[in-house]
């Protein structure tokens, strides 16, 4: 493992239902620990969640992943428990299985599709040069919040057909929904306070309430919304969604489009900034077509999405009871050495790389994976081209989270070409 992700608090048993075990980095001792010994383990929850089980092999969580009839989402996708009426409250199609999940899905591919995407390559390319030139201007700075975070939150605001101005304030309350156990990102820390409250509101977080007037703003023309957007295009649709669908659609963009991308560009520059000859190879350009999956592979930022057992499953002498969660680590399945060779190496063009960051192989694949590859892609290409080297100056920061992982803070200085 490099050090740049050294998680120096894991011990091969860290607790992965304790957002601690996360504050330093993924403990990727006890996932490689669980692979090799417990690969359907469980994990004891408290009084505000039960327990649950951890799929960490590549190919459990495939397996699951395609038997969506038998591993459901549509009881909840994240480890909190819900109540059946906070369930309805909050769904998105996200939640929900087939035929449900599919209808939504079949209307919203065509704006996401490889090809659709694709096209927004020479406008992803003009804000990645625009925004490395603005954050090499300091010689020292943080790379994060300069370079990570501007880009998949300029190319969200494209994406809505929101507009520009309102964009800060859209991330800071996505990162308030995702980042919901860190105090650097909201001040209604979930395992610390009562958040009871906002049980209604996405990711129990007030943020969620102030999304939601958005969103309908945007429903009902208050606000701006760029035709053929993806927003204005469900918008339009007839028989689509109805006003709290809507809604909860517009805050999962909002959460989804954002946070994963940044944490795997942040991954990228934090392992580039601390292994001078990776940064040399990715320069040498030989590897723009397997770099950004490799890298994504690396980050998983998602580290996990939960599915709910809807009968009785036998798997490697473990009996999964009829209602229990299930979490399907998809971090772990990415780093199963029966799939990958040196799997916590850099290998730049590693191929095939049949990572799981984007859940592929189940219904619920990442809508928004050809964007997220084309983010990192274009914005490392630009950054290279500018930069001689890049060096961390402090130890990167991570985010407290056992479901979101990545480099929230990460102290740079450059090198100009
Ligand atoms: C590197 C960046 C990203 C990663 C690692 C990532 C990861 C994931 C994963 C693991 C899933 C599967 C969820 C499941 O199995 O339940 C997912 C679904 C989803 N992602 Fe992403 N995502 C990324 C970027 C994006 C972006 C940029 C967008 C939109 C602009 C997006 C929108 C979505 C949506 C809407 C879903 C739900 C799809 C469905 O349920 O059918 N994601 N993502």
């Amino acid at each position: 493992m490099t050090i740049a992700e050294n998680s120096a608090i894991d011990n091969g048993h860290s607790d992965l239902f304790n957002h601690d075990s996360f504050a330093n980095g993924i403990p990727h001792k006890t996932f490689a620990r669980l692979r090799k010994e417990d690969p359907v383990s469980w994990t004891d929850g408290d009084d505000t969640a039960k327990g649950f089980w951890n799929l960490t092999r590549h190919a459990d969580i495939s397996l699951a992943n395609k038997e969506s009839q038998i591993f459901s989402s549509a009881r909840g996708i994240r480890i909190e428990d819900q109540s059946y009426e906070e369930y309805l409250a909050r769904r998105t199609f996200q939640e929900t299985d087939a035929p449900e999940h599919s209808t939504v899905r079949r209307k919203v591919n065509p704006n996401f599709s490889r090809k659709t995407m694709g096209a927004f390559e020479p406008v992803i390319r003009e804000l990645a040069t625009d925004i490395v030139g603005k954050a090499i201007a300091d010689k020292e700075f943080d790379a994060v919040r300069a370079i990570a975070k501007q880009l998949p939150m300029l190319m969200l605001g494209r994406i809505l057909g929101v507009a520009d101005e309102d964009l800060e304030w859209l991330v800071e309350k996505g990162d308030a929904l995702i980042g919901n156990t860190d105090p650097d990102f909201t001040d209604h820390v979930i395992d610390k306070i009562d958040t009871s409250a906002y049980r209604m509101m996405p990711f129990r977080s007030p943020a969620g309430a102030e999304l939601y007037d958005y969103a309908s703003d945007l429903l009902h023309g208050r606000r701006p919304l760029a035709e053929n957007s993806i927003l204005d295009v469900m918008k339009r649709d007839e028989d689509g969604l109805d006003e709290l669908a809507f809604k909860n659609f517009f805050c999962l963009l909002v959460a989804a489009g954002n946070d994963t991308t940044r944490y795997s560009i942040a991954m990228a520059l934090n392992l580039l900034a601390h292994d001078k000859q990776l940064f040399a190879h990715l320069k040498s350009g030989d590897y723009w077509d397997t770099c950004a999956d490799e890298f994504i592979r690396l980050a998983s930022p998602t580290m996990h999405f939960r599915r709910t057992a809807t009968e009785d499953y036998q798997l490697h002498g473990k009996t999964i009871r009829k209602g229990d969660k299930v979490l399907l680590w998809f971090v772990s399945g990415s780093r199963d050495e029966a799939v990958f060779e040196r799997p916590d190496d850099v290998i730049l063009d590693r191929k095939p790389n049949r990572h799981l960051a984007f859940g592929q192989g189940g219904a619920h694949v990442c809508l928004g994976r050809y964007l997220a590859k084309l983010e990192v892609q274009l914005v490392l290409q630009e950054l290279v081209k500018r930069v001689d080297s890049l060096e961390a100056i402090e130890p990167p920061e991570w985010a407290r989270s056992n479901f979101i992982s990545g480099v929230k803070k990460l102290n740079v200085r450059v090198k100009l070409v």
